[in-house]
């Protein structure tokens, strides 16, 4: 069967500038990524601040060109598409809708500005479908004559997910699209987003830095850490047997804080990732509890891990000899 989405080998490399003389530097925000997601599944995607989900997810909405890799909807290169035709098969629902929506516009005509960019659908047509969408959505026809400015964030939210869906795209991206709501209004957005999955067929690559969000809407999970995938598995083996100690680590925070600030410290050490500076061997290796002498020296493959998933680690390399207690890399190093 062909997957709604599949991404192959995914690279992106930003040079940055940190002075006017100094000489740039790369930045390796997404280091080959690759994975399928069945249509109507839901891939969460979680990890630290930097660690590339947006940057992944602008690359697979076609926002940013990748420095290497491609995107393919239903078998199909999104690379090959002009911008009408990827906005009909892929959409974006991001964190902050207030920033994404045009202050000066009425709900309904942003709902309806993918229809008109679309360039071929009668007016009439154009309103009907918008109508229905906030209805969908819970918002009232009152509502779409408002502006976003009087609407709470949840309403604005709502907005955001219609004009996502007016097109009724096969595959939305949602870029933290809970993080900027408050709590009690977060679960009627992430009911509303199930909901409308079930109901349209929709297939979804959810990225969020809260574990308990992905748990509760992801069928299968990704973990990512410093631009790779490192564990991936379905959502229910993940959160009960994680293989990668990374992994770990994360499960391990019961906090859940702001974008931005990363996840807590769960005794991974003071060694923050730096994607313009990515450590040789297992990247993870100068943060991780149980590193040991080959993790330095060598990337880890991508072992299977139980579940169906897989992990990079080389804990679960058969052949490995088994992990050494931290001492003995500290003694090596
Ligand atoms: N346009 C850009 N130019 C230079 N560097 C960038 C650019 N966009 C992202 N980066 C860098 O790429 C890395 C990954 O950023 P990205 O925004 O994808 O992370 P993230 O996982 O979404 O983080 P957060 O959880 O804070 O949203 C960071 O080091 C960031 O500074
Ligand atoms: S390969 Fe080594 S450093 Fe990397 S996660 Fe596994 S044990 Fe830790
Ligand atoms: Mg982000």
């Amino acid at each position: 069967m062909t997957a709604a989405i599949e991404v192959r080998g995914l690279r992106r490399v930003f040079r940055v500038r940190q002075g006017l003389f100094a000489p740039p530097r790369q930045v390796v925000a997404v280091d080959g990524v690759s994975f399928a997601v069945p249509a109507g599944s839901v891939l969460g995607v979680v990890g630290e601040s930097g660690c590339g989900k947006s940057t992944l997810a602008r690359l697979i909405l076609g926002l940013l060109p990748p420095t290497e890799g491609e995107v393919l909807v239903d078998g199909r290169r999104l690379s090959e598409m002009d911008r009408r035709a990827r906005a009909r098969l892929i959409q974006p629902v991001f964190q902050d809708p207030f920033a994404s929506l045009n202050p000066r516009r009425r709900v309904k005509d942003i709902v309806a500005m993918p229809l008109v960019a679309q360039g071929s659908v009668p007016a009439a047509e154009a309103a009907r479908r918008v109508a229905e969408m906030l209805e969908r959505v819970g918002l009232s026809q009152e509502q779409g004559e408002r502006f976003p400015a009087q609407l709470s964030g949840g309403q604005r939210q709502r907005v955001a997910i219609a004009r996502a869906l007016v097109l009724r795209p096969r595959i939305v991206v949602c870029d933290e699209p809970t993080s900027a709501l408050d709590v009690s209004v977060q679960a009627q957005i992430l009911n509303l987003l199930a909901e409308l999955r079930r109901d349209l067929g929709l297939t979804y690559l959810f990225i969020s830095h809260n574990l308990a969000v992905v748990e509760h809407v992801a069928s299968e999970v990704a973990v990512m850490y410093l631009g790779r995938i490192v564990e991936r598995n379905e959502s229910e083996a993940l959160f009960r047997a994680p293989a990668h100690p990374y992994t770990r680590a994360l499960l391990a925070s019961v906090l859940t804080p702001e974008p931005g600030l990363g996840v807590p410290d769960v005794g991974l050490g003071d060694t923050l990732p730096d994607p313009a500076n990515i450590p040789p061997g297992c990247r993870f290796h100068p943060r991780c509890p149980q590193a040991f002498g080959r993790c330095p020296a060598e990337a880890p493959a991508a072992w299977p891990a139980a579940g169906g998933g897989f992990a990079e680690c080389h804990l679960l390399d058969p052949a490995a000899p088994g992990a050494a207690p931290r001492e003995a890399l500290r003694q090596e190093a």
